[in-house]
């Protein structure tokens, strides 16, 4: 039988005294939630304890999440096991439930009031916390009230109220989590589990040995560097007949019949550790049996109409492409759904760009699908609040310049957020290099234009601390020349360059 309570309890607990107080102090918490749309939302983003503890939200929110989602499992192992749903135990979690929820909203307020975050999807996070905080209070209410009816039917009630608070916790959190992580971050693998309806699979018989299966491999792995954006070797891979033209070295990429004059075939051969290795070095490679494919398609014509089917039964290739198609597939859909998820993120990003006077297009140096932004001329205000209507889409800028905008050292905790971010250009503003360590968490940053600026000469030394960087322009800031000389000795790898260096 599902029930919430224990029939074995101490009969003594929860006296009448401590379920009616606790009733109280539950409504009062209601209250405490309901107010919390309503407080101030500009206290302003100095630094200072109020900030602190807002920043601390993501942390302290983990405490409600867990301890509801244990209470409602210990629920419901309690009718296995009795003691799971001693009133001691369940009352304690819901009180602890209720005031860890209590602290994570009110940090959260706080990091909403203090650090200008705006917009729709904040406002709809914030009222998930505040229904979170009342679903959570309530059902402690109702679990003290239920106490002497633990054996009627009303007390499954227990289980509707706490069922209902996990789920609008469920939704907050995804709201949070799209926050902090960008649009698709919960999408992302879903749309990879099911892709959407309209890939639809080629049948087997109508597949191409070259377009369905050649080509896919080219494009997971070696296009990203040879495409009309950006033509590496000034090689473009994109079709076949660019495939059989010579690039910079003057030798042709594929010569049918002839695998091993094709410079193609010679440079996926070479050791990895080769200067002339492709992929480059640190980039997913081609697999043995995708090479032997290759081989087989080049030797045998590198043919445009070759159908796969006919090539399933042959002795040399058949059971490698066998083997290689369940890849293939996955790939060409993941190839789709990226394509489409880029295409309807460049209509936002165009859009919220013209309302913040910014621009915001396709990195086309980047190898992957990302946007570069920069502030137009003459800029628009942009600071932290601008920044942030940003958020949900961090994950998908590989390029930020954010020259002679408002922007200071607290920012740069946001920034610190955009995990594809390869070069950013802050010269021009006001950073002293306090926030410097919040950019530390950019594993891919590799170029960084601090130029012009009020950096001083102990956060100068923050720059030794990043991970990937490779250039860093330092011109006509206070630090003075020994110090950058220093820095230098320390870091020789990095190209410490004393000039003004561009724009974006
Ligand atoms: C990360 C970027 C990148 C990726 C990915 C990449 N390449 Fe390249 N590729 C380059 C660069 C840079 C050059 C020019 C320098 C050189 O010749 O080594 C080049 C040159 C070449 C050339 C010589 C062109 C010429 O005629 O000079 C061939 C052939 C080539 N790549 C094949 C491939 C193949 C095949 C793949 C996929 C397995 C691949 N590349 C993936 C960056 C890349």
């Amino acid at each position: 039988m599902l029930n919430p309570y224990a029939t074995t309890s101490i009969a003594s607990f929860p006296s009448s005294m401590v379920r009616r107080w606790g009733a109280v102090f539950c409504l009062l918490l209601c209250g405490f939630f309901l107010l919390i749309p309503y407080l101030p939302k500009n206290l302003g983003n100095e630094p200072n304890l109020l900030l602190l503890v807002g920043r601390l939200h993501p942390l302290v929110l983990h405490f409600p999440i867990v301890i509801i989602l244990l209470t409602l499992l210990f629920l419901l192992i309690g009718n296995a096991v009795a003691l799971f749903k001693h009133p001691l135990l369940i009352l304690s979690m819901l009180m602890l439930g209720c005031i860890s929820s209590v602290i994570a909203a009110f940090a959260g307020y706080l990091l909403v009031a203090t650090a200008d975050y705006s917009g729709e999807l904040v406002n709809d996070h914030l009222w998930g916390g505040v229904l979170t905080g009342l679903g959570i209070s309530l059902s402690t209410a109702l679990y003290l009230y239920l106490i002497p009816h633990q054996n009627s039917k009303q007390a499954y009630l227990m289980y509707g109220a706490l069922g209902a608070t996990t789920l609008i916790l469920g939704y907050t959190s995804h709201l949070g989590g799209t926050l902090t992580h960008g649009q698709e971050f919960l999408s992302e693998p879903l749309t990879a589990l099911f892709p959407p309806e309209d890939v639809i699979e080629k049948p087997i018989e109508e597949m191409l040995l070259y377009e369905d299966l050649i080509h896919t491999i080219l494009d997971a792995k070696c296009l990203n560097c040879h495409n009309e954006n950006k033509t590496k070797g000034g090689l473009l891979m994109t079709s076949l007949e660019n495939l059989l033209k010579a690039g910079e070295s003057g030798k042709a990429a594929i010569v049918p019949g002839n695998p091993l004059e094709s410079e193609l075939m010679v440079r996926v051969h070479l050791p990895i550790s080769a200067d002339e290795h492709m992929p480059p070095e640190g980039k997913p490679g081609l697999t043995t049996d995708e090479i032997d494919v290759l081989a087989y398609w080049i030797e045998n014509g590198a043919l445009n109409d070759q159908k796969i089917d006919s090539l399933l039964d042959n002795p040399t290739i058949g059971n490698t492409i066998v083997g290689l198609l369940p890849a293939i597939r996955k790939s060409q859909q993941r190839m789709i759904v990226e394509k489409e998820t880029f295409e309807k993120v460049h209509k936002e990003l165009s859009v919220i760009a013209t309302e913040l006077g910014i621009d915001i297009l396709p990195d086309k140096a980047s190898d992957q699908l990302t946007f570069a932004m920069r502030m137009n001329f003459p800029p628009k205000p942009f600071s932290t609040k601008e920044l942030l209507t940003l958020a949900p889409y961090f994950a998908y800028f590989s390029s930020v310049s954010l020259a002679a905008s408002d922007i200071s050292d607290d920012e740069l905790f946001h920034i610190a957020k955009m995990e594809n971010l390869q070069h950013l250009f802050i010269q021009k503003t006001r950073i002293t290099g306090n926030g410097l360590p919040y950019l530390h968490a950019l594993s891919k940053l590799e170029t960084l234009n601090i130029s012009f600026t009020p950096m001083e000469a102990g956060n100068a030394l923050h720059l030794l601390e990043f991970p990937v960087l490779k250039k860093i322009y330092f011109f006509g800031t206070p630090v003075k020349k020994d110090v950058i000389e220093a820095l230098q000795a320390y870091r020789p790898d990095l190209e410490i360059i004393l000039e003004e260096g561009p724009l974006f």
